[in-house]
């Protein structure tokens, strides 16, 4: 539960021994089972207390090596932090699958698991790797291992944009990141496109065009939003690139025996570098012997830091819950991969020029689209009394329509479904009725005409229809209730311009039902565990 109890910092039963703790000890039960039979009184329901009170069972007067024995008793995984009142200058941490960094300011130090907690307090930074033990004193730092080996640790300098962190002038983070999107968009493709040979250039992949050219198949691995904009990715590498790609959630890749072939890269996207399942899914392809690139925005993150290689994304720090910048970002990394693998292979100079220029206007065409804010937000007031929304997409416009739906849950809490258009009439269509509004995405592309045809089988069962298109087509303004134009692109970069209205329409929403925007209830901005 939610309560003080619950909360951080936990102590041992005499209230000397403090620690804070990320990431969930696995065998908590039997510790706190056999410390409880021995007196122990807990006051929390969490699995993190057991280790205040290890320590204070293990405590010899040395909080180092005290914590040094205690870490193999424990199973799970944890960013600890652990302090005792009789040594108030020694802060001892320690890491083990959950994030860990050391930030150093102006004669003073942090331990946080995030870089953006450091704010402007902070110029230098060291990340701890698992089974590292930090003990900071007044002084200094140093850095050791369970078996007592010194580490030598490298200091990084803080990037400037992380210690800048304001809403400028925005109700909140989120529509802030939103507006952010046609710079963030450019920061990523800028020194990216190759004019003179129509292709993109990637310099972090770590691979030769020989490599990437031997490869017979991709697989990207991701969660959440970062999933979607992988589902998007996929389509792009597969249309463009011919190369068969595919997805998997990263917590169903840890879920099952996955097969590793030598000819498939694998790519783990993930915005914070620091999401559990998709760092033990990167680990779990790594150990089995597959090539994994990484697509990240935090620099330096664990994922960024473990890859073979890979992409920084560039968006700058998302600190809204609901990730928007980064999904846009994501999909300009793998629209220049897509365009990289597709010159390597089939794609021609005239269908490399277009995508070229089509990318290049993407950040105007969300310009544009950031014009019709006021028109979403009226879309939105209509449909706010609704409880329940269907969003629907086809082809590559599908992955986007899921994205759409997951933003309206997190932060509106309103229950929305995203269903391929297709499928409605098999099965879906039994839920459509006046009060369940249907979002449709319906770019001017080969399957318009279906996605039409499903618009239809929605109105005729009395459903309200909002389309996002990028058509004035009179049939479609026939059928539907509200229509959001977006301009025009490449067909394969409809997801920039369709994402869009749908990141306004669940901001709008949730603002009219007075929620958390930022910090939408029972969700973390990076999920650091399994
Ligand atoms: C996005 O709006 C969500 N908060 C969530 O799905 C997120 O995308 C997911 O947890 C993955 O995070 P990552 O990109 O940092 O790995």
């Amino acid at each position: 539960g939610v309560t003080n109890e619950n909360s951080h910092p936990h102590c041992d039963p005499t209230c000397k021994i403090s620690i804070v703790h990320n990431g969930i000890i696995e065998n908590y039960f039997e510790i706190k089972q056999r410390l409880m039979d021995a007196g122990n009184k807990f006051t929390s329901e969490t699995d993190s207390e057991v280790i205040a009170h290890l320590i204070s069972e293990n405590f010899d007067g040395d909080l180092l090596a005290t914590v040094r024995r205690v870490l193999p008793m424990l199973r799970g995984t944890y960013g600890l932090i652990v302090m005792h009142s009789d040594f108030p200058d020694l802060i001892i941490g320690a890491r083990n699958g959950s994030p860990l960094v050391l930030g150093i300011g102006n004669e003073e130090m942090f331990l946080a698991s995030d870089v953006i907690a450091f704010g402007p307090y902070v110029q230098k930074i060291v990340y701890l790797n698992d089974g590292e033990i930090i003990k900071i004193d007044q002084n200094d730092f140093s850095v050791t291992n369970v078996q007592r080996a010194t580490i030598k640790k490298e200091t990084q300098d803080l990037e400037s944009d992380v210690a800048d962190i304001s809403k400028n002038g925005f109700e909140h983070f989120m529509l802030k990141e939103i507006y952010e999107q046609p710079e963030s968009i450019k920061r990523g493709l800028a020194g990216r496109i190759n004019f003179a040979e129509y292709t993109g250039k990637l310099g972090g992949l770590n691979m030769r065009d020989a490599e990437l050219d031997a490869i017979k198949s991709v697989v990207i691995v991701a969660s959440g939003t970062s999933y979607y904009a992988g589902s998007v990715g996929a389509r792009m590498i597969s249309d463009m690139a011919r190369i068969p790609t595919s997805t998997e959630m990263a917590s169903e890749l840890i879920a099952k025996n996955i097969i590793v072939s030598p000819d498939t890269l694998y790519f783990v996207v993930s915005q914070s570098g620091e999401t559990a399942d998709t760092l033990f899914a990167m680990r779990e392809l790594k150990r089995k012997g597959a090539r994994v690139l990484g697509i990240c925005n935090a620099v330096g993150s664990t994922i960024a830091r473990e890859s073979d290689g890979g992409v920084y994304i560039h968006s700058g720090p998302e600190i809204a819950v609901a990730s928007t910048k980064a999904f846009t970002s994501q999909i300009t990394a793998f629209a220049i991969l897509a365009l990289i693998m597709g010159r390597g292979r089939g794609m021609s100079i005239a269908d490399g020029d277009r995508l070229i220029k089509y990318l290049a206007a993407i950040p105007n065409a969300v310009e544009h689209i950031l014009t019709l804010d006021k028109l979403i937000c009226n879309i939105a007031k209509k449909y706010s009394s609704c409880k329940n929304f269907l969003f629907m997409g086809r082809g590559i416009c599908h992955p986007v329509a899921m994205e759409g739906a997951l933003k309206l849950k997190e932060i509106s809490y309103i229950h929305a479904e995203a269903v391929a258009a297709g499928e409605l009439k098999h099965g879906v269509i039994a839920l459509v009725n006046p009060d369940t509004p249907s979002l449709f995405l319906v770019p001017d592309d080969e399957l318009r005409g279906k996605n039409i045809s499903s618009m239809k089988e929605v109105h005729a069962r009395g459903g309200k229809i909002i389309v996002v298109t990028d058509i004035d087509d009179p049939e479609i303004n026939a059928i539907a209730d509200d229509v959001i134009i977006v301009p025009k692109t490449d067909r394969e970069l409809t997801p920039f311009t369709f994402v869009v209205p749908m990141q306004l329409f669940a901001y709008h929403m949730a603002n009219i039902l007075g929620r958390e925007i930022d910090q939408p209830r029972n969700l973390a901005k990076s999920v650091t565990v399994e």
